[in-house]
């Protein structure tokens, strides 16, 4: 009976780490951390802000020793922003202040955080999971900008990153 118990409560505990802790906190996506460059949603032609048809936007982005890929996100104002980020190499993070933006970022997973933001500007997206010596440089900026401005200066592209004005 005892015996039956304490089986019955350590498979419980086996269950419970393998189903809700031993995963990322934000997603339980997975993606071949080997492969990211040569294809896939995560190909370097695929990185940065993609406005969908139903106008909300989708963020890709990479993070790796000791940068982000793109460098600079722009997305727009009052939409829905899904950011969407992996990593090739070891574990990262990544938050942007004053936002529910905040995930780490794990080699084989993809973090998914969802968001909007109301005020344009610009924002520093630094890495907060310590990654080795280059840690302290590794940051983005991400650039919020009013809807029809976004809409006038990227909107006819796929992708968008600050490098046009
Ligand atoms: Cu990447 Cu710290």
């Amino acid at each position: 009976m005892v015996a039956g118990v304490v089986a019955f409560v350590l498979a419980v505990i086996v269950f419970a780490s393998v189903h809700w802790a031993a995963q990322p906190p934000s997603n339980v996506e997975t993606i071949d951390a080997s492969r990211l460059h040569l294809s896939g949603e995560f190909m370097e032609a695929n990185l940065g802000t993609a406005v969908q048809p139903d106008g909300s936007a989708i963020v890709r982005v990479i993070a790796q020793q000791y940068s982000f890929v793109p460098a600079c996100i722009v997305v727009p104002t009052g939409t829905p922003v899904v950011i969407r980020v992996t990593s090739p190499d070891v574990l990262h993070g990544f938050l942007i202040a004053g936002t529910n933006v905040n995930s780490m970022v794990v080699p084989g997973f993809v973090a998914e955080v969802r968001t909007r933001f109301d005020k344009p500007g610009e924002q520093l997206m630094p890495c907060h999971e310590y990654c080795s010596v280059g840690h302290e440089g590794m940051w983005a900026r991400v650039k919020v900008v009013d809807r029809p401005e976004f809409a006038r200066t990227y909107g006819s592209q796929q992708r968008s990153s600050c490098v046009r004005q």
